[in-house]
């Protein structure tokens, strides 16, 4: 394995999720771990961070770490650093360079094997103005004559650029070369084996312990459910409340899936009725988000009281939730809430949180890895409160129901024509807006259904999907034969901004 050392800032899980790509198994540790404890690894990296090395109690590392014999390669502030310890001189640059930038490498440089001069990212204020002994540069742009240094011999590398992100044309060759040409790495290692390693620690954290997980039926609690029962069995109890508001068929596949199929303890709260009837009324979408998560809350403590005493909370936070990161995190856990929000302070001991280290498509990896049914790891996102902010106005069973088929037909067709991972999120809405219709001989007044359909990287910028014509003008037919009450479907062509995703 390699090991990430981590500076600050927000570069840690980046280089890390880069390395794994590269088929590299890979650890982050906070900057001040002791290098005795750094020895086992195959390669070590140092990521940037904020600030100035000469600035008093900047983060640095001991000196001993350099001669530990492992390949260390410091990058932008982590560059800094190995200049600093070593003797060298770090110094502000004159013209300090930000963003796409023109770089020659050296030819003679393993770390540069492959790469013609080319464009990388770089972002700083310092530059190191004089190497340590032994180094000698690599790599020059043209305000930056040290923009990478080496000392092969020792196999310290350090480069002042950013070859983790996407607009280094050739950041990854870079981490291969250092990877498996200078450490030596195989370069064989699988997502499965993140599940048996993490399944293994697990075992051995939690002990007989008992944990309690609140299931969605999403992605990221259902495979973190998993690894958490491979890994301790009937000590895990999951709850899974059932707020009414998930899509057709939702409710009854999470239990089938977890309870049937992987027999792990679960306990389904059908709550639908005691959640409408707190709805009853209710237009307002921030009030319907808010009576949802607090309701939610309640029924999830009701539940969990009744179980006795459980000394662990296992929640499905990925890297993307975690909002505090950088150095010091393995100590401070901050918990996000995926589902309508999960009890903080109901005396739990720990929280176990198998995947905060992950990208969803990772997740994903190892839901597949874990034999967790497509249909759950593949689901598209959906929101915590559900169907809720998909019905404009008033909620009520039958509207509820009214969304539940017009969305279950939506989702065939898209299906059927082949497109469900070509799409980021998908789904029906009912708008509220009554509309005149003929039936029959008949006149009819009834209600509109939108269908929206998304493609987007990160869901705060989202491009409207240019749905084939045959996909909408099925499911536009199925839905207004199918669907009683419904007689009339539109298609929403608004991207995100100005719109947002889901229409409350
Ligand atoms: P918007 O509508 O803000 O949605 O563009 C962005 C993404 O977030 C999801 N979403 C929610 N998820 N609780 C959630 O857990 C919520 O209240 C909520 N509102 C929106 C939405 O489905 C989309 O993927």
């Amino acid at each position: 394995a390699v090991v990430v050392l981590d500076f600050g800032g927000q570069y840690a899980q980046l280089i890390a999720r880069r390395v794994r790509d590269r088929k590299v198994y890979c650890e982050i540790k906070p900057y001040w771990t002791d290098p005795r404890e750094l020895s086992g690894y195959m390669g070590i990296i140092f990521t940037g961070g904020p600030g100035s090395v000469y600035a008093e109690d900047a983060p640095l590392c001991r000196p001993e770490l350099f001669s530990l014999g492992v390949p260390v390669l410091g990058i932008c502030y982590g560059a800094q650093v190995m200049a600093q310890v070593l003797g060298g001189r770090v110094g502000p640059m004159e013209a300090p360079e930000f963003g796409k930038t023109q770089m020659a490498f050296s030819e003679k440089s393993t770390l540069f094997d492959g790469v013609p001069d080319s464009v990388v990212w770089m972002s700083h204020n310092d530059g190191i103005t004089e190497a340590p002994q032994g180094f000698a540069p690599s790599a020059r742009s043209a305000h930056c004559p040290m923009a990478a240094m080496e000392d092969p011999g020792r196999k310290l590398y350090a480069v002042q650029f950013h070859p983790e992100v996407a607009h280094t044309e050739h950041g990854n060759r870079m981490l291969e070369n250092f990877l498996y040409k200078v450490c030596g790495c195989a370069g064989d290692w699988e997502m499965g084996s993140f599940a048996k390693d993490t399944i293994e620690s697990l075992r051995e954290t939690i002990g007989d312990k008992k944990v309690l997980c609140g299931l969605s039926g999403g992605v990221d609690s259902s495979v973190a459910a998993m690894l958490v029962h491979r890994a301790v069995g009937k000590n895990l109890t999951c709850i899974f409340v059932d707020h009414g508001l998930l899509r057709k068929g939702e409710g009854d596949l999470v239990e089938q899936v977890f309870k049937k199929e992987f027999d792990i303890n679960l306990l389904r709260v059908n709550a639908g009725e005691r959640f409408l009837s707190k709805l009853r009324g209710v237009t307002d979408p921030e009030r319907k988000r808010k009576i949802i998560g607090e309701e939610f809350i309640r029924v999830f403590e009701a539940e969990a009281a009744k179980l006795g005493k459980v000394e662990l909370l296992c929640q499905g936070t990925i890297y993307p939730d975690v909002v505090e990161s950088g150095s010091g995190q393995a100590a401070v856990i901050k918990s996000h809430h995926n589902v309508g929000g999960l009890p903080e302070d109901v005396g739990f001991e720990g929280i176990v949180e198998p995947l905060r280290d992950l990208f969803k498509d990772e997740v994903r990896r190892v839901g597949m890895e874990l034999g967790i049914p497509e249909k759950l790891v593949w689901r598209q996102p959906f929101p915590g409160p559900g169907l809720a902010v998909r019905i404009i106005g008033e909620i009520t069973e039958d509207r509820v129901k009214t969304l539940q088929e017009a969305d279950a037909i939506f989702r065939e067709e898209v299906a059927n024509a082949g497109l469900e991972r070509e799409i980021g999120q998908y789904f029906a809405v009912l708008t509220g807006t009554r509309s005149v219709g003929v039936m029959g001989d008949g006149r009819s007044y009834g209600e509109t259904v939108a269908l929206r359909a998304v493609n987007t990287t990160d869901f705060m910028t989202a491009d409207w999907y240019q749905m084939p014509y045959e996909v909408l003008g099925r499911a536009s037919n199925r839905i207004v034969n199918e669907v009683p009450g419904v007689t009339r479907v539109v298609y929403d062509v608004t991207s995100k901004p100005p719109a947002t995703i889901e229409w409350e």
